[in-house]
């Protein structure tokens, strides 16, 4: 079956948008599992640019898109995303748009949370999106949650709605907050349940009735493995488990739905908000990675850290997620540099590890163990085959697929859809 999985292999901010645009022109279904509108796509069509954070990539060409169980859904932001995008002349429409009935909500009082915890942390703040999903997914572990579904029965919601604010008001009076307005939030999920109710659809059904019949299914993951809630740098993650397994039980589809798992990584590390980073380059090479590759939030607008690439962690990912094929993306900004260094390592006291481990104070300590390989002059950007990269470039490249133990089966080498060097087509598997 060729379905394909893309997940980011590092701290969200791969690439991911182009690679998913490119591969949902031959989709049949595209599919978010995770996540919510913390993630930010940017897909470059001719010369427009749209910047996606809940929908589906595919919607931008009219593919089938699906919001699957596993996203966190804010029913003001889908509206006015959907609002956006039609803006931008994308249709959208209930035929080509399938949220899950089974989504739990992101109400305001879960942004509310967000900040107000944020707030209150100081120099330990996580540096979330603050767009309320990690209190979301609380309530929806909790048992709590309110769903997509519920908007169809909002006049059997009242002992529900009691229990959440109930939860709510609570946490709110530590912070020093006023209640929740119970009225105020009925009479807005009653205005919103009528902008969201016709796009609800039982989507496990539509995409095992798609893999029935020998459809294409795209998974587009959002954030990055080193963000997982569990396998990521704990507690400096979101909330969801961004690996390929949750594909599966994100939309409804099984483990064998899952497919070519395309692991999409920089040629160089970066990360936003706090938590560990190894091969951070705190200085005037990080500067020049972060000015070169516009390393710049989507959704927050905040400045990314940047660093080397650190083959550790994503041959970590890379295993995790079971990769079966990684997307070299932002090649190009690594042109012009003398000396490269790739992590190969880290040193944590007298001890040194081929993993990251999990605790972390170890995360925090880790001191990295790098080899240096010398850079390129010539530029790389717009290159279409190997034979357009500097000998150097490819030397890299294979030193990479060797020290992550995971073959480099696309690269990308600008924004510009065209500007790909396709080794192996993961639709084609
Ligand atoms: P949250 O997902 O808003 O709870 O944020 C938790 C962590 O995940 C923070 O470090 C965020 O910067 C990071 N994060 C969330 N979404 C993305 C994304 O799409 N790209 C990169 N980092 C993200």
């Amino acid at each position: 079956m060729a379905n394909v999985t893309v997940i980011g292999a590092q701290w969200g901010d791969e690439g991911k948008g182009k690679i998913v645009d490119w591969l949902s022109e031959r989709a049949d279904v595209v599919a978010r599992f995770q996540g919510g509108h913390n993630a930010g796509h940017t897909l470059v069509v001719g010369d427009k640019v749209y910047k996606l954070s809940l929908l589906p990539s595919g919607i931008v060409r009219g593919t089938l898109s699906v919001i699957g169980n596993g996203v966190v859904l804010d029913p003001w932001h889908f509206r006015d995303e959907v609002a956006k995008l039609k803006g931008q002349g994308v249709e959208i429409t209930p035929d080509n748009l399938q949220i899950a009935e089974t989504c739990p909500l992101i109400l305001p009082f879960h942004r509310d949370l967000d900040g107000l915890r944020e707030d209150a942390s100081g120099a330990g703040k996580i540096g979330t999106t603050r767009r309320g999903i990690g209190p979301a997914y609380e309530d929806k572990v909790g048992r709590r949650a309110i769903r997509v579904c519920d908007l169809a029965h909002l006049d059997d919601l009242g002992p529900q709605i009691d229990r959440l604010t109930a939860h709510h008001d609570a946490l709110r009076a530590g912070f020093g907050e006023a209640p929740i307005d119970r009225a105020a939030l009925i009479a807005d999920l009653t205005d919103i349940a009528a902008f969201i109710l016709p796009f609800v659809k039982p989507v496990w059904l539509t995409l095992n009735k798609a893999k029935s019949e020998g459809k294409r299914i795209l998974f587009e993951g959002a954030q990055g493995t080193l963000l997982d809630i569990d396998h990521g740098t704990y507690p400096f993650v979101t909330s969801s488990n961004t690996v390929a397994g949750t594909a599966a039980s994100g939309t409804g589809l099984g483990p064998s739905g899952a497919g070519f798992v395309l692991g999409i990584t920089k040629a160089y590390t970066t990360r936003v908000g706090s938590g560990p980073f190894p091969s951070e380059q705190d200085n005037d090479i990080g500067q020049r990675l972060g000015e070169r590759g516009h390393e710049f939030g989507t959704v927050t607008g905040r400045k990314r850290r940047c660093g080397w690439f650190d083959a550790v962690l994503v041959r970590q990912s890379v295993a995790v997620s079971g990769v079966t094929g990684i997307a070299l993306t932002k090649l190009d900004v690594l042109d012009g540099f003398a000396e490269l260094k790739i992590c190969t390592g880290y040193r944590i006291g007298d001890r040194s590890f081929d993993y990251l481990p999990a605790h972390a104070q170890d995360q925090a300590r880790a001191e990295p163990i790098y080899e240096s390989i010398g850079g390129w002059s010539e530029t790389t950007a717009g290159a279409r085959s190997w034979a357009d990269l500097p000998a150097q470039a490819i030397k890299y490249i294979r030193r990479i697929e060797e020290l992550i133990g995971c073959p480099v089966t696309l690269v990308s080498t600008s924004p510009e859809r065209d500007d790909t060097i396709l080794v192996r087509d993961p639709f084609a598997d």
